[in-house]
């Protein structure tokens, strides 16, 4: 990358069209992310909201040296345990599961195709939460906020993300790989990548059910979902299609 500070690039995908549009990407093209797209990626992150503005928020790029590949595949271990553990106890491969063609069976081949092929991911990037007090239950809302800008903006340059916990498994090897500091919260590891694939539109749940107004569970009559909205027919994820690839 260059010495000369770059401005930011241009984007052209709208604030709300990013925000609405954008799903998680687990498939990469074998292809590296140029280093100034990083530096645009994490400046959007770095400039997230934090309590008091203390931005306890750090974070790890990993991408092709020894120890990025030695942590890449720390985690698709990790990756690897929990997803079967899921695949089994969320009966992936049971009732809609059996048939190939359904929501849940292609989700449980993309999650498998995703963590079999993890430790090959171009970028994993580490959210880490620096505590300056004990934790408290709030303290992730001072991280997360930051993730969310990082994926939006690999998505307003043509890129593509997911945020996981695939470090849970092999936390204290890690940390201790990558000299994490103990008194830290391991918030995430998000993967980043050139789109492969394709996707579908987000779907949740309709606005109706998760909008309220004065009382409790009762919908406002505003809170209705813009035409074309794809809504979820169920509350379980491994109904909602997954992903493979970009924003069509
Ligand atoms: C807190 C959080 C944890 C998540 N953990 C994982 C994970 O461990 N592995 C994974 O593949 N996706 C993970 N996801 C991605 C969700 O599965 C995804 O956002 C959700 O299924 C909706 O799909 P969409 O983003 O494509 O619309 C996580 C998302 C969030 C917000």
């Amino acid at each position: 990358m260059s010495e000369i500070p770059l401005p930011l690039a241009p984007d052209t995908v709208g604030l709300l069209e990013g925000l609405t549009t954008t799903r998680s990407i687990r498939r990469y093209l074998d292809e590296p992310v140029p280093d100034d797209v990083l530096r645009d990626i994490m400046f959007a992150a770095t400039r997230a909201p934090s309590g008091s503005n203390r931005q306890p928020f750090r974070f790890m790029v990993l991408t092709d040296s020894d120890r990025a590949r030695q942590a890449k595949h720390l985690v698709a271990r990790g990756a690897q345990k929990i997803w079967g553990s899921k695949r089994a106890t969320d009966g992936y491969d049971d009732g809609s599961g059996v048939r190939d063609d359904s929501p849940k069976a292609r989700m449980a081949r993309v999650m498998q195709e995703y963590v079999d092929h993890f430790a090959d991911v171009p970028v994993m990037v580490l959210a880490v939460l620096v505590r300056y007090r004990d934790a408290t239950p709030t303290e992730g809302a001072s991280v997360y906020p930051a993730c969310q800008n990082l994926l939006l903006a690999a998505r307003a340059l043509g890129y593509g993300g997911v945020i996981t916990g695939f470090h849970a498994f092999v936390e204290p090897e890690l940390r201790s790989l990558l000299g994490i500091p103990e008194q830290s919260l391991l918030a995430a590891t998000i993967t980043l990548g050139k789109p492969a694939g394709r996707h579908g539109p987000v779907r949740r749940l309709p606005m109706r059910e998760t909008v309220f107004g004065d009382s409790w569970g009762e919908s406002v009559p505003w809170a209705v979902d813009p035409p074309g909205t794809q809504v979820m027919t169920t509350r379980f994820g491994s109904d909602n299609p997954p992903s493979t690839g970009p924003t069509a």
